[in-house]
């Protein structure tokens, strides 16, 4: 099967922020679903760059549209990167392959009698780049609901696309196709709206000239939305390209309900009018919201430095907030405080947890090598049931273009599994000795759920399978959707790796006061290129090379590491200093595993007056960089004696 899905292509006047991200994600979960099933998949996303409202930010930067709007892209293809956004092609609409479709295009639909040229007077909403009747208006604003903003009178000469003349076939259309709108309440909406009558689209602008220009009359250039509707094919090299022949018609365009009815009335004319095939699906999701209740928007100045976010919780935990928090059909609320409760509770207590309880009990009771299954019980019996209908539920709700529902159900069979460690108690088979057996079940069902667990996962967030299989040992061949639906697919022998904790807990209270204030209510209006700008403490009061010469550094090496039990930040370590062992409590558990630093010499302080930390008296501190929720200890690239100085 064949499965070709596109993002909307966005308006580079902005960086990306994280309401932009949520369709992308989006899109990018169901394409590496299909992809799992074995579907030949093509994911198309890129940005629309002939609008008006480019130019307009352009001047106010002091750029050229061009070189302002380079800039732009390279951030949004960074944040899809950093979000791991597996798309095959990019498309901007200020290249030639696709102004070379828009002219023929325009061309053919004019010597047809689809568009023609008259005059156009009316009002235009440069932000929503979208042209109003009088009679339209509210209050002589723009009556788009999310907008509101001044609109501006237009007099101009201006081609016309005879919209009227498809409406009967349209509304055809839609009602033999239930599924061609969806959700069903966007189809109601855009029925209502086409039975109100359709006017033929403006189609041409004259006043600038940053744009496709109409190949027969230069002086005007194509619209923007007719010029953007049109990269769904001119990537695919329309007419006659091969990726056009292979892919179209679309599986499904994804976007937000803004502009639905962009794609759901202008689109389906023009491909009429071209005589090609309409898409399948045209699916308009809800938005994403800010705590106060307004759309995040780069326009209501209420975005977050989705970067800043990527970098303190993972692109993994973002893509599982954004996909999981938005229920099908209506808007989500984003808040820093739900995105770390949703990883806390979701991913760190209950993934997380049953993933590294699993392994801990396959080390310790089997040296690290999953043993062999001996005979299920009806316990086992009933968690494959269960797990065969999650993975039924899941692939229905992805079909249904519903990723929360999907991760509902899915986290369903990761709560059912820690209720099976409870249940089955490894810990006391482990002490009886008639009970191996049955231990080895136990044990071998764990590697199997988080088999299941990591296929299931794939699609939302990439890198956790990645390290979910790592871990057990399991390899990369074995991803594949159906092998989800399978509970005897690893053998015996398979030696666990386990590593650093896949999603530790965060307590948002360790991101200092002032980085709080710079990003969760970050209310300003910064120009795009600046965003993403690094924020430093400031540096401190001067001191004497007296004062300084008081502080003993030294190198030590690290003997043994240990977590502090009932806290997630603080790791116990055995260090040798000068020839003498020490104890030195850190708060670093949450970026390193002890493992991880056996052996290593780093340096310390190593004349700071003991303290107690959870009753253990450390003696000194280990030095460590951190910014912005990432912390790296100092080690030494080369191995001095552990008491050499530091200065
Ligand atoms: N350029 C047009 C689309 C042309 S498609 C042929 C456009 N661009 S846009 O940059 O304004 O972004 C549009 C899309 O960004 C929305 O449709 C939606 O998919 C996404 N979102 C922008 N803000 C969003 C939220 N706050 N929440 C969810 N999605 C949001 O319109």
């Amino acid at each position: 099967m064949k499965y070709y899905i596109t993002t909307p292509i966005f308006y580079p006047n902005a960086s990306p922020h994280i309401g932009t991200a949520y369709t992308t994600v989006a899109a990018d979960a169901f394409a590496r679903y299909h992809r799992l099933k074995g579907h030949d998949v093509y994911f198309l996303t890129g940005t629309d760059e002939n609008a008006q409202k480019i130019v307009r930010t352009a001047e106010s930067q002091g750029m050229e549209p061009l070189a302002y709007v380079d800039g732009v892209v390279e951030r949004f293809k960074a944040l899809w990167e950093e979000l791991d956004i597996s798309y095959d092609d990019f498309i901007r609409t200020t290249e030639e392959r696709h102004h070379e479709v828009v002219k023929k295009i325009f061309t053919k639909l004019y010597e047809q009698g689809d568009i023609y040229k008259s005059e156009y007077e009316g009002w235009y909403c440069t932000p929503c780049e979208t042209f109003w009747t009088e009679n339209k208006l509210i209050d002589g604003k723009c009556p788009n609901p999310d907008c509101g903003r001044d609109v501006e009178l237009l007099k101009e000469e201006s081609y016309f696309f005879k919209l009227s003349k498809y409406q009967d076939a349209l509304l055809r259309h839609i009602k033999d196709h239930p599924d061609f709108i969806q959700p069903a309440s966007r189809r109601n909406e855009m029925i209502k709206f086409i039975e109100g009558g359709l006017e033929d689209l403006c189609v041409s602008r004259t006043t600038f000239q940053w744009g496709i220009q109409v190949p027969f009359n230069p002086k005007h250039v194509v619209y923007v939305w007719l010029d953007a509707l049109i990269n769904y094919i001119s990537a695919l090299g329309y007419p006659d390209g091969e990726l056009y022949q292979r892919y179209w018609p679309a599986e499904v365009h994804l976007m937000g309900k803004d502009i639905v009815r962009f794609h759901a009335v202008i689109w389906p004319i023009i491909l009429m009018a071209l005589d090609v095939p309409l898409p399948k699906v045209v699916y308009g999701h809800g938005w994403y919201l800010s705590k106060e209740g307004g759309k995040i928007s780069k326009s209501r100045g209420n975005v977050q430095d989705s970067f800043k976010l990527i970098r303190r919780y993972g692109s993994d935990a973002i893509r599982y907030f954004l996909l999981r928090e938005m229920q099908v059909g209506t808007d989500g609320a984003y808040s820093e405080d739900s995105l770390v409760e949703r990883l806390n509770s979701d991913l760190a207590n209950d993934l997380g947890n049953f993933v590294s309880r699993s392994l801990a009990m396959i080390v310790k009771y089997r040296g690290g090598v999953i043993p062999k299954a001996g005979e299920p019980t009806e316990l086992e019996a009933e968690l494959r049931a269960l797990g065969q209908e999650v993975v039924a539920k899941v692939e229905e709700r992805l079909e249904a273009h519903d990723p929360a529902g999907a991760l509902e159900n899915l986290w369903r069979l990761v709560s059912r599994m820690n209720k099976y460690v409870d249940e089955t108690a490894p810990w006391t088979l482990a002490k009886q000795e008639g009970q191996q057996e049955r231990l080895d079940t136990v044990l071998h069902t764990f590697a199997e759920a988080i088999r299941v667990l990591g296929i299931l996962c794939a699609p939302f967030m990439p890198k956790l399978t990645g390290k979910m299989f790592r871990q057990c040992g399991i390899s990369d061949e074995l991803l594949a959707w159906e092998a989800a639906k399978e509970w005897d697919v690893l053998g015996e022998g398979i030696q666990v790796q386990r590593g650093e904790a896949l999603f530790p807990r965060i307590d948002l209270a360790q991101f200092s006061i002032e980085e709080e204030k710079a990003s969760v209510n970050e209310i300003k209006e910064t120009p795009a290129v600046e965003e993403n700008k690094v924020e430093f403490e400031p540096i401190k009061e001067e001191i004497s090379i007296d004062d300084f010469a008081k502080i003993d550094l030294r190198v030590a090496k690290v003997l043994h590491a240990e977590k502090v039990e009932k806290t997630d930040k603080l790791l116990k370590l055995e260090i040798e200093v000068a020839g003498k062992p020490r104890t030195i409590v850190s708060g670093i558990a949450q970026h390193y595993a002890p493992e991880d630093l056996v052996g290593k010499h780093v340096v310390i302080v190593a004349n700071l007056k003991p303290a107690k930390l959870r009753g253990i008296t450390s003696e000194g501190m280990i030095l460590a960089a951190s910014h912005e929720g990432v912390l790296e200890v100092l080690v030494l690239d080369k191995e001095l004696p552990a008491g050499a100085r530091v200065k």
